[in-house]
């Protein structure tokens, strides 16, 4: 008798966490993924709390309502601002990216100090230093507001997001954390930088990127929470079938979704959240 295939809810502010859905894609098959997108309503990263809770818990309750088993907060603010108000208000288990990329940064580190580069809410939330501290980590967070503007415009080798890349490394690494050896991408648009960021960054960094390491812990949670998944090769190498809902054009979010996920997209369908 076959098993109901398991079914994983992604949500984002907008197409950046479509980074993390091809992460997960690539570790995990025979699932089902259901992606929301809020992109009436990005940014994020310039929000508030309660704001961003809430749009964050609406878009939750969505993806709950439509399936979901376990859901993967792939924003970086929404983590970093709500991932206590999601959990409170959903009633399946909830992933963040802060825990996955604060482990591997801290795994990776060898000086214990490290950088972390997000949004305007994220870094002023502390969340990322607060996660590597509990981990005996000593961290600086940048706000890079520019970088998501420029990845959405699709300058990803361009000079002028080199030079911006530039001058905000250059003033996170210094003082007592210009010998940092991490550098970890706390936003979703960030992954699409990492050679552009590797190649301005200190010599010695190592790039953590939040989206491949809460691939990997989504892994892991779905091989206990949802053992079905494990039921034998077939079930494995099933293809993964992805739905895609946004609140905003359809038509922007296949266009501009497609370099995130790095394969082309169909099927979105348009959703008006009420306020
Ligand atoms: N998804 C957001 C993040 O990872 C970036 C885009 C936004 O500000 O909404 O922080």
């Amino acid at each position: 008798m076959s098993k109901r295939r398991p079914s994983i809810g992604v949500f984002d502010s907008g197409f950046g966490g479509l980074t993390v859905l091809k992460a997960l894609l690539e570790v995990i098959a025979g699932a089902d993924f259901i992606y929301f997108g809020d992109t009436a309503r990005l940014p994020y990263g310039s929000k508030s709390v309660d704001t961003v809770a809430r749009y964050a818990v609406d878009s939750s309750h969505y993806l709950e309502s439509h399936g979901a088993q376990l859901l993967v907060i792939a924003c970086n603010t929404a983590t970093a601002l709500a991932l206590d108000r999601i959990t409170a208000a959903t009633h399946v288990p909830v992933i963040g990216v802060v825990e996955p990329g604060a482990d591997s940064a801290a795994a990776v580190s060898k000086n214990k100090r490290i950088v972390v580069i997000g949004t305007e809410a994220t870094v002023s939330s502390q969340a990322y230093s607060k996660a590597l501290a509990a981990r005996g980590m000593q961290a600086t967070e940048k706000a890079c507001p520019l970088l998501v503007p420029l990845v959405e415009e699709g300058w990803v080798e361009h000079p002028v997001t080199k030079q911006v890349a530039g001058i905000y490394l250059g003033e996170a690494f210094q003082g007592e954390f210009e010998d940092a050896d991490v550098l970890v991408l706390g936003c979703t648009h960030y992954p699409l930088l990492k050679p552009l960021l590797q190649s301005v960054a200190p010599a010695h960094v190592t790039i953590v990127d939040s989206a491949e390491s809460t691939a990997r812990a989504v892994a892991r949670r779905m091989r206990a929470l949802l053992p079905q998944v494990d039921d034998g090769e077939d079930e494995r190498r099933a293809q993964a079938r992805l739905k895609f809902f946004a609140t905003d054009s359809v038509e922007k979010f296949q266009r501009l979704g497609q370099r995130f996920l790095g394969r082309s997209i169909e099927g979105v369908q348009h959703v008006d959240l009420k306020e």
